[in-house]
């Protein structure tokens, strides 16, 4: 009787501590939220309207890239919106800009913590935060400066994809025994772009990627393109589900192929490190077998001395090749766009290169000549197409709970997000006039030699300050080679029957090409074709 009697006591005792323990928790979640919510009202930061549950999630998420362009219009050089509970500080200023990403970049190096954790992207430099990404980004950096790597490799990586190019573009004019074609561009722009990084980060000098079948290239896009998987929208929503919802997008959503992915680098570099340790032991030429020749040399290096640890390395390598091949293909692709619809910058350009650039020439001289023209044509095409948009987010180091904004006098707290939106600054009025218009005369272009710029926030295609674009050097390199091959060899033309199937769709309002955004990279809304006409 006395122990039936402890043991509900003992029951309605737990119930009470586990309501009041409920009541106290929501209490707190309760005054987390209202703090939160009221973040940017408390500094009169304007703003869209908040819903308590999400936030402003679901206007932002139906599409970021028009949602966050209205709210660009609506509220001006900055505001402050919520995803989900986090809050988001919109800078279109300039100089503001200026302060966050160069002047205190130190005190902002990391990015957005994303929700959806996934490995091996995780472990790499694109998420890692704090002193990880530091020591990252330092053993990494001298992989990509000129001086370190070897020169000789990067041109040489850089010339063969470029005439594996010209080949496959041969072919298909052959094929058609014609002078002239339709071709899509897109397409070949990342077999190129993706045969570089191949190369340079895997040492697999003979993919199938050109191919117009190509299974690895498929598999590599389409992964792309469908990493707006629904399971990770999901997660958005409800962060603290994100364990049981990784389970099913790598059961059953796009994370496979990104196993699929991970697993096929993860082979060629098992392949190429088993190389260089069977020469190592063969030649027993230190000197020799130290050299590092390529991305994965150095990388290799860096495990060998304990820097980077194996998850770390295949981590590098995928970011390396999904960061490194889709954005230096888009920027390629409009800028081609471009020089079709500007026959007179087309043909400006060619007849340069034609009188600077010599039969056998290898298409990488790009040390030895350098053209402002294609440089000016190619900043002003990223400027006008920026390829990566909504990707340049800061936080506070940890440790530090708030910044005091000069430019904007507002204060910045440890669980606020900084978003410098590319895009909206890239078509500011104040910043760059006429900004639909192509221009590559414009004075504020960031072309290697310009010192006008140093302070030019305005552009941002790389993002800037310390935690800017590893690769923008090679992106720059890459995309030189490929213009003045392109150029030098075929004339190209806008298809303009707007009924064929292959016609780039034109925004009425702004003259621009159509976009989508499925990611943070900007896609027209379908690949892109041009005519091509063979010149020589
Ligand atoms: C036209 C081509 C490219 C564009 C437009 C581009 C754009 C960007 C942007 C906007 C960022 C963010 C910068 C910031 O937060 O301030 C970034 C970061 C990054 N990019 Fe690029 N990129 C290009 C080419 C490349 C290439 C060729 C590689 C490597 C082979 C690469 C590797 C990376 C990596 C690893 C990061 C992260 C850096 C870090 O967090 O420290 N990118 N890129």
């Amino acid at each position: 009787m006395l122990s039936i009697f402890s043991t509900s006591l003992i029951l309605q005792w737990s119930l009470l501590s586990l309501i009041i323990y409920l009541i106290i928790s929501l209490i707190k979640w309760l005054q987390f939220k209202f703090n939160c919510l009221n973040c940017f009202e408390r500094q009169s930061i304007p703003g869209p309207k908040p819903s308590f549950w999400f936030g402003n999630l679901p206007e932002y998420i139906q599409n970021p890239f028009v949602t966050l362009n209205k709210w660009s219009n609506k509220y001006g050089s900055y505001f402050g919106y919520f995803f989900g509970n986090r809050p988001i500080l919109v800078i279109n200023d300039r100089d503001a800009i200026y302060e966050i990403l160069i002047q205190n970049g130190s005190k902002f190096p990391n990015r957005q913590k994303s929700d959806v954790e996934l490995e091996p992207f995780q472990s790499s430099l694109l998420n890692q935060r704090d002193k990880a990404w530091k020591h990252a980004r330092r053993i990494l950096t001298p992989a990509f400066t000129a001086h370190k790597m070897s020169m000789e490799t990067t041109r040489q990586a850089i010339d063969l994809s470029v005439k594996r190019m010209i080949e496959s573009m041969e072919k298909k004019l052959s094929k058609n025994n014609s002078d002239e074609l339709l071709l899509n561009i897109t397409q070949h722009m990342n077999s190129v772009t993706l045969d570089v990084i191949c190369r340079l980060a895997f040492n697999m000098n003979d993919t199938d990627v050109h191919e117009d079948h190509s299974s690895f290239r498929k598999m590599v896009v389409d992964f792309m393109q469908q990493s707006s998987d629904p399971t990770l929208r999901i997660i958005e929503y409800f962060p603290s589900l994100k364990n049981i919802l990784h389970f099913l997008f790598y059961f059953f959503g796009n994370g496979k192929l990104l196993q699929t992915i991970s697993q096929k680098l993860d082979n060629e570099i098992s392949k190429y490190y088993q190389e260089k340790l069977r020469n190592h032991l063969e030649e027993k030429s230190a000197k020799k077998n130290n050299r590092k020749i390529n991305i994965l040399d150095f990388m290799i290096e860096q495990q060998e001395l304990g820097n980077l640890n194996e998850l770390q390395l295949i981590g590098n390598a995928v970011v390396i090749l999904l960061a490194g091949y889709e954005t230096t293909a888009t920027g390629l692709s409009f800028t081609l766009y471009l020089l079709a619809k500007h026959p007179d910058w087309q043909e400006k350009l060619r007849k340069e290169i034609l009188e600077n650039f010599n039969d056998d020439y290898d298409y990488c001289q790009f040390d030895q000549y350098r053209s402002e023209l294609l440089d000016c044509i190619w900043y002003e095409s990223l400027r006008l197409y920026p390829p990566v948009i909504s990707f340049i987010t800061r936080q506070l180091e940890t440790g530090i709970d708030e910044y005091h904004m000069e430019n904007l006098d507002i204060n910045i707290t440890k669980n606020m997000t900084i978003l410098v939106p590319t895009w909206e600054v890239h078509h500011n009025e104040k910043y760059w006039p006429r900004p639909n218009e192509f221009d590559p005369n414009r004075n504020d272009l960031p072309i290697p030699g310009n010192t006008n710029v140093n302070k030019n926030s305005a552009f941002q295609a790389f993002g800037s300050g310390p935690r800017n674009c590893i690769g923008g050097n090679l992106a720059l390199s890459e995309s030189r080679a490929v213009i003045v091959a392109l150029l030098k060899h075929y004339q190209f033309d806008l298809i303009d029957d707007p009924n064929s199937e292959r016609f780039t769709k034109i925004d009425s309002n702004t003259g621009l090409i159509k976009l989508r955004c499925p990611t943070v990279i900007i896609h027209p809304e379908k690949d892109i074709w041009l005519r091509v006409t063979k010149i020589c």
